[in-house]
């Protein structure tokens, strides 16, 4: 029974102290400022051990495919590249200030079925953002396929397969052209059908 009501004011002694060390301000949220090795350390682990878990049962299709492999390079030259990186682009500006930073994905191919499973549901509390919500899985493989064949590309090579589009490299997430050109939508009059 003594044990019982010992644990119970360790226990409420716990709560207090970490009500106080949230409302005190004193942990400093700024990407800027580096994590404590502990925090790192456990994000890092906690990361790793979620992911291998959840992508255990993601089996890929073949992903040896040019066409497939042109179709993901092109999603990424549009969608990636200002965070990950691409042959020949050394770093850009969003890249410096992210906290964690992005990893450079010219460097080493990632595993299929995770790196399928991470560009479709993203990861929490870094700017790795979920795209299954706007790409379906068929593309999603198509960007796995690319990223099995981006460390061995030249940047040559990268540019003729992503040709068609504009390659996002900096600040933000449209290229500049998009940003200026003016909008159809707002200069076309509403459906009758969004009034009711
Ligand atoms: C705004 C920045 C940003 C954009 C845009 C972005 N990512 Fe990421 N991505 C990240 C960050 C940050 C991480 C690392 C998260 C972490 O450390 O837990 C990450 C991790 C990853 C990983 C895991 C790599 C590994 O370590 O195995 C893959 C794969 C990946 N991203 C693919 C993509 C693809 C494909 C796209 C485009 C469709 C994309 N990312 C767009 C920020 C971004």
């Amino acid at each position: 029974m003594r044990f019982v009501g010992a644990l119970i004011v360790w226990v409420v002694i716990a709560v207090i102290a970490g009500a106080v060390f949230i409302w005190s301000g004193v942990y400093d949220v700024a990407a800027d400022s580096p994590d404590w090795p502990i925090t790192g350390r456990l994000i890092g682990d906690l990361r790793e051990h979620s992911i291998r878990l959840r992508s255990a049962d993601v089996k890929p299709p073949a992903l040896n495919d040019p066409a497939l492999v042109k179709q993901g390079a092109e999603h990424y030259a549009k969608m990636c590249v200002g965070c990950h990186l691409a042959p020949g682009l050394t770093d850009t500006g969003i890249r410096q200030g992210l906290n964690p930073r992005p990893p450079n994905l010219t460097r080493f191919a990632p595993d299929p079925s995770e790196a399928f499973w991470i560009i479709k549901h993203g990861i929490k509390m870094t700017a790795m953002p979920a795209w299954g919500a706007t790409h379906d899985d068929q593309t999603i493989w198509a960007m796995v396929a690319y990223l099995q064949r981006q460390p061995h590309m030249s940047a040559a090579e990268f540019h003729s397969l992503s040709a068609n589009t504009t390659v996002m490299e900096d600040h933000g997430m449209a290229p500049a052209s998009a940003a200026t050109a003016p909008a159809p939508a707002a200069t076309a009059p509403a459906p009758a059908s969004s009034a009711r």
